[in-house]
């Protein structure tokens, strides 16, 4: 795994290419490191959550399926999911490594992955845990605003808009998500705690998990993030 800058037109099985898995609850900053990853690595960037809020814009079968579950906090089921991931992981841009962003998220999920990678003759490198406390997220994810045209993520406090409530990189309007009500992200955190972070024991069985404590500022986040991704170069 290596930098954009430096990175070849990787092959099948080639070192260089990074297959990675972003774990953690609802407002760790999976979102936020991986715009950074992208960036600077070059690789797909896939949002389960990205994905179905655009289906529910474009008023798909899937987006109208999914809009009463994410609504209320809970998970989409697993076959939708499994089955808009087999396509989305078809796609070219996939190719040169991934980072899943929010899938998996349950074990049956997990289980569907490692099959649809052994199809396809791939393997993951790496499942990277952004490891917050209750308490943080609930705090991240109330002063939460997404720009409605290009995504780009922003905390009121944290990372505010020099234009308010538009977007600094193309001028859009910010808004805060549906699910970003208190009320939600607790149940959002309840289902992490109960259907997701049986993963963590899925992936440390399997060698893959690496921790990275998410408590801290987005760049001492990226900074672990990074170093874990050299060291796997170094491998
Ligand atoms: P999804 O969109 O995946 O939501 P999530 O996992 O709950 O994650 P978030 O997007 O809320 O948080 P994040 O970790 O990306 O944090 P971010 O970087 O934005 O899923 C939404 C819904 O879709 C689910 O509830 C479910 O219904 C459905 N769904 C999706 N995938 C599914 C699946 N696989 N199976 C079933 N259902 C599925 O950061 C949050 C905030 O904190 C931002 O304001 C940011 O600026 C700030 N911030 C980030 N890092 C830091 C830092 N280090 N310090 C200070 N502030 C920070």
């Amino acid at each position: 795994m290596i930098p954009k800058a430096e990175a070849s037109s990787d092959s099948k099985g080639d070192v260089n290419i990074m297959r990675v898995i972003l774990l953690g609850p609802p407002g760790a900053g999976k979102g936020t490191q991986a715009a950074e990853i992208k960036a600077k690595y070059d690789v797909a960037h896939i949002s389960t959550g990205d994905m179905l809020r655009q289906n529910v814009k474009d008023a798909t079968e899937l987006g109208q399926q999914a809009q009463k579950y994410m609504d209320g906090g809970k998970l989409v089921p697993d076959e939708l999911i499994v089955k808009m991931m087999r396509e989305r992981l078809k796609e070219k841009d996939c190719e040169k490594g991934f980072l899943l962003d929010g899938f998996p998220r349950t074990v049956p999920q997990a289980e569907s992955l490692d099959g649809l990678l052994e199809n396809m003759n791939l393997s993951l490198d790496a499942v990277i845990l952004l490891d917050v406390a209750d308490d943080i997220v609930v705090d991240r994810l109330c002063g939460r605003r997404m720009c409605r045209q290009c995504g780009e993520i922003y905390h009121v406090s944290f990372k505010p808009s020099s234009q308010g409530d538009k977007c600094d990189k193309c001028g859009g309007d910010l808004f805060q998500r549906d699910d970003d009500k208190e009320q939600v992200i607790r149940n959002r955190l309840k289902v992490y705690h109960d259907q997701t972070a049986p993963l963590i024991s899925y992936y440390d069985e399997k060698g893959l998990l690496r921790r990275v404590n998410a408590g801290t500022s987005s760049s001492s986040v990226m900074a672990e993030i990074e170093a874990l991704v050299n060291e796997k170069v170094a491998e």
